[in-house]
């Protein structure tokens, strides 16, 4: 299990210290900001899931204190609350986690956000008690359609995602930094995001190092620079199509020059160690 100290964050929302990659695991400013900002409110999951009435499929990768995990199922049962009117929809969430927080300590997390179902406080403690290595399925509660497929391990032994092939909609690149977690931040990791991903999958990350940009390009992504919060100036959104320039202009996103970042990687810019 990982060491770890609890955290109140600027906006009131938890988040924890991890002593062994010296970080912490959100954006000291605001966790619960962070999270919406990155990856539900940049990758428009709401309104993805008004646009498709059937699966939404997202990876994660880090399930850390599980936030992001509860914020896309606040965002699914936000959408159609009345779940039982259609049967097809459902929320899979697939994340990894090398080292998962004990159970316990998610007793004292705290969010200022009333969530969709009040059983949600306690998801994240029945997500992790008992975890094993491997696979662990879990749907939180019998009567929603949201299912957590967590894998404890390294994101490095994780070959094929899903049976069905290429499923994925929405990539939640949220490592620790490139400094402490540098393995997250590699071509062959998008690659995977590539492999596993259906052809109109995106990713969202807080960085907005143009090594990790580099790293997308180079395993064939388009790459955005994207406004950054909480006291970041920039972010990274990926697409594994070109978004259109109205998307571009309403998301406020400006496409990095893929052709110079690949020369840059080939070149070997980021093995020197001035870099
Ligand atoms: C920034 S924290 C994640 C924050 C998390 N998404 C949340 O909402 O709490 C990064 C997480 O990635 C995990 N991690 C780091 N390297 C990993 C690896 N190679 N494979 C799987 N998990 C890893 C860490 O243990 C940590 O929990």
């Amino acid at each position: 299990m990982m060491k770890v100290h609890p955290f109140v964050t600027k906006d009131g929302s938890s988040t924890l210290f991890s002593k062994r990659y010296n970080q912490y695991y959100h954006n000291p400013n605001g966790a619960l900001s962070e999270s919406q900002t990155v990856f539900i409110k940049r990758l428009n999951i709401e309104a993805f899931l008004q646009a498709h009435d059937g699966e939404l499929r997202v990876f994660e990768m880090g399930f850390g204190t599980g936030l992001n995990f509860l914020l896309a199922a606040q965002a699914f049962l936000k959408d159609k609350p009345d779940l039982e009117s259609n049967a097809s929809r459902a929320l899979h969430f697939y994340s990894v986690e090398a080292n998962p927080i004990s159970a316990e300590i998610t007793a004292s997390f705290q969010y200022p956000i009333d969530w969709q179902r009040n059983s949600m406080r306690n998801w994240i403690f029945t997500s992790l008690d008992g975890l094993k290595k491997g696979w662990n399925h879990h749907q939180p509660d019998e009567d929603i359609p949201i299912f957590l497929h967590l894998y404890w391990g390294n994101i490095q032994e994780i070959n094929e995602l899903h049976p069905q092939g290429q499923c994925i909609d929405f990539y939640f690149h949220d490592p620790f930094s490139i400094q402490q977690n540098p393995e997250c931040w590699t071509p062959s990791i998008f690659e995977s995001y590539k492999k596993w991903g259906n052809p109109h999958a995106k990713l969202s990350t807080y960085a907005a190092a143009t090594q990790i940009r580099a790293a997308m390009a180079v395993a064939g992504w388009q790459v955005y620079k994207a406004i950054g919060v909480l006291g970041k100036k920039e972010m990274t959104m990926a697409s594994l199509e070109k978004l259109p320039d109205i998307v571009l202009q309403e998301q406020q996103l400006k496409a990095c020059d893929l052709q110079r970042l690949t020369q840059r990687w080939d070149a070997g810019d980021w093995n020197r160690s001035d870099n």
